[in-house]
């Protein structure tokens, strides 16, 4: 990326990460995104899909910390396939198939997706439910739901009902309701910069500060939609400390039966969260969180946080 194309407010936001290596970080901006794709076992078996595959020239690894899940090797576009077309796969970053793989929904069990377009991660909770139990795909912007909506149907999904609101409404009508909630907020996706370049050009401090308060809020909708013994996943794109710890930091500050648990995604790099910020001390756990650098696994920058609900106990810890 050219010096030119960096805004003096982005310079500065590379220097508050921490951790990273700027180098690196840049020639991983550089490099395009490598292809990701889920086999929709709803629709077919795994190995019927990757013979058809195989048989039109794909070449393919497997993706070791999601479960149907493979890298794109060589072989041309997945995108224009019938395979893809008639559902039997979706395009998905391979890092981003990690967020679900950590919330491991079960046959059964009602399940929350907050902030749920396009839909790359609704098709993945729906299959790991087997289309059994209840999907709930919720976003905020209409435009957004229609993709959602034709990926569902595309995918064959049966068991889900989307809703079209603001996240942080939620709790109003589904408090104490789910078994699973994935809250995949909007961030300033610092992990998936080389897609988007006007995001070197346009980030400053002010947005990171507006979103990390819109992610807190949604954070706390979908843990209050969460039954006693439930499981969270906070997840976003990005690698600001405001977007990620701070978040959960006070989350854990405010609600005493929120505890976090340790995550383990096979051969998949990464970091744990801070724990000191800026001279803060946050929440010792949150090294239990991951933060995952683009240059770490060549592939899209994550962080994931899982929160689990303990039974009992006050709800509510102090300030709200
Ligand atoms: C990172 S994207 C989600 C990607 C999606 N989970 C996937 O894997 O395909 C964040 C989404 O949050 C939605 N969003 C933003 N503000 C919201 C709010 N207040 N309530 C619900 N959804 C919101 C955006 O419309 C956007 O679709």
């Amino acid at each position: 990326m050219s010096n030119l194309m960096m805004s003096g407010d982005f310079r500065e936001c590379l220097s508050r990460i921490p951790d990273l290596d700027p180098e690196l970080f840049l020639e991983s901006c550089k490099r395009p995104l490598p292809e990701g794709f889920r086999i929709n076992t709803i629709k077919s078996s795994e190995e019927n899909v990757l013979k058809r595959l195989r048989q039109k020239g794909f070449v393919f690894e497997k993706i070791p910390w999601a479960r149907y899940g493979y890298i794109l090797r060589d072989g041309g576009e997945l995108g224009k396939t019938l395979e893809h077309m008639a559902g039997l796969i979706y395009l998905q970053g391979p890092v981003s198939m990690a967020p679900v793989e950590v919330l491991d929904p079960k046959p059964g069990e009602i399940v929350l997706d907050l902030c749920a377009a396009p839909g790359s991660k609704s098709t993945q909770i729906a299959q790991l439910l087997e289309n059994m139990g209840v999907l709930v795909a919720n976003d905020v912007n209409h435009e957004r739901i229609k993709a959602l909506s034709s990926n569902l149907q595309r995918f064959g999904v049966i068991n889900c009902v989307i809703t079209l609101t603001d996240g942080r409404k939620y709790p109003r009508f589904a408090r104490g309701f789910f078994d699973k909630v994935l809250i995949d907020v909007p961030c300033s996706s610092l992990g998936i910069i080389s897609k988007n370049w006007g995001i070197a050009k346009s980030w400053s401090l002010g947005m990171v500060e507006r979103l990390s308060r819109i992610q807190y809020q949604l954070l706390e909708a979908g843990f209050n939609c969460l039954k006693p013994g439930g499981v969270l996943v906070y997840s976003t794109c990005t690698l600001t400390v405001e977007e990620n710890e701070l978040v959960i930091d006070r989350l854990l500050k405010n609600y005493k039966n929120a505890k976090l648990e340790d995550i383990r995604l096979p051969s998949l790099k990464s970091r744990n969260g801070v724990v000191e910020w800026s001279g803060r001390r946050l929440n010792p756990d949150l090294e239990k969180a991951v933060r995952i650098m683009p240059y770490d696994n060549w592939a899209e920058g994550f962080f994931i946080a899982k929160i689990i609900k303990e039974v009992g106990g006050n709800e509510v810890n102090g300030y709200r």
